[in-house]
């Protein structure tokens, strides 16, 4: 947590402000362990004064998970009693997480703190860098993912029902580990594989498919993120052809991956491959996004993601896809850690394409 406090603390200090209260719960969870679903943080710029506010429902579970921190029982949503706390510290300028409040509940924080400066922060940078834990943690998080698609391509056949893959596959992930999916999982397949977030409906698969199957495990707080494209009987010249134009530009952006590096550049690497194969404008998306605590998170990997320079452990997707309406799509989907001289892939599933 030390490195962590470090961070939070230079956030804070640059932003100018005694203190910050912390309502998200990713942040919270990434700078006290404690994984309940509320509570707030009210801790200073230097990461000295370290309170955590919980209800009666966590106190106990706040005691264990986040022993760096004085953990104080508090009334649901009690920020009166945080005030005053707050105010008997000393603290005069208070950051609050603005990417997260919503406009209810940032009226009451103005009425609470009414005797303080409010300052809009945003944390999302904190997380952009992994430390080993994190990167362990979503190593398994793809271990168990990709454990639970093998087992579930042998059951994947002509009339089998797509919800039918996503049950099975979401069964599988959390026998093996995962505490959830970490999205709806999409498994498009025909004609509705040319919708990228195709969640898995009541199609049955029919022979000459692509199934597109777009899923990860939540585990331990964290995300993997992996899509893989399949075709269900014999592939034609046409599944071929898209399916290598994807699988192509795929490597060439996970190639471009590395430490120092624009993002906005490897989207384009990428994408000036499927423009050059006459398939850009059947790629509408942007190559990836960052991946931890939530599933799209900093640095963005995209020409539309706010400029970025990669950094060493930033963990990131790349994620290439071509749908072409009434025909069908591919899309391919790896999670790499940034490293100095290119990038550690952390997905092994084969990408050759697969005949099922
Ligand atoms: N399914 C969301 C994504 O791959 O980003
Ligand atoms: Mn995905
Ligand atoms: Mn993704």
């Amino acid at each position: 947590m030390i490195n962590r406090f470090n961070r939070l603390s230079s956030i804070l200090k640059t932003a100018g402000v005694d203190a910050i209260l912390i309502n998200k719960p990713e942040s919270r969870r990434y700078l006290t362990g404690f994984a309940g679903s509320a509570g707030t943080v009210l801790c200073d710029c230097a990461c000295t004064y370290r309170k955590l506010f919980v209800d009666f429902r966590y106190i106990e579970q706040a005691r264990l998970q986040a022993t760096q921190w004085d953990i104080v029982k508090s009334v649901q949503n009690s920020l009166a009693e945080i005030a005053v706390l707050a105010g008997s510290a000393g603290f005069k300028r208070i950051g609050f997480e603005s990417d997260f409040i919503t406009v209810d509940a940032k009226a009451g924080l103005d009425k609470a703190f009414a005797d303080f400066e409010l300052v809009p922060i945003k944390l999302a940078d904190l997380r952009k860098e992994k430390d080993d834990s994190e990167i362990r943690i979503i190593k398994t998080a793809v271990e168990i993912a990709e454990s639970a698609l093998g087992k579930v391509i042998k059951e994947i056949r002509v009339g089998v029902k797509e919800r039918d893959v996503a049950i099975s596959l979401e069964t599988y992930m959390r026998k093996a580990g995962a505490d959830a999916s970490a999205f709806d999982i999409i498994v498009a397949s025909g004609v509705r594989s040319a919708l990228p977030h195709g969640r898995a409906s009541d199609k049955l698969i029919e022979n000459g498919d692509f199934i597109t199957i777009d899923f990860g495990a939540y585990f331990e707080g964290y995300n993997s993120d992996i899509t893989r494209t399949f075709v269900v009987g014999k592939a034609s010249d046409k599944h071929r052809e898209v399916y290598n134009t994807v699988l192509e530009a795929q490597l060439a952006g996970v190639r471009a991956v590395k430490a120092g590096v624009l993002n906005q550049s490897v989207d384009k690497v990428a994408r000036d491959y499927i423009t050059a194969a006459g398939y850009g404008e059947y790629f509408g998306h942007g190559l990836g996004h960052g991946l931890g605590m939530l599933v799209h998170e900093a640095p963005g990997l995209s020409y539309a993601a706010e400029a970025a320079i990669l950094q060493i452990n930033n963990i990131v997707t790349v994620e290439p896809g071509i749908y072409i309406p009434g025909f069908g799509g591919v899309r391919i989907e790896d999670d790499v850690v940034v490293k100095e001289y290119g990038c550690e892939i952390l997905t092994s599933f084969d990408k050759r394409l697969i005949e099922l």
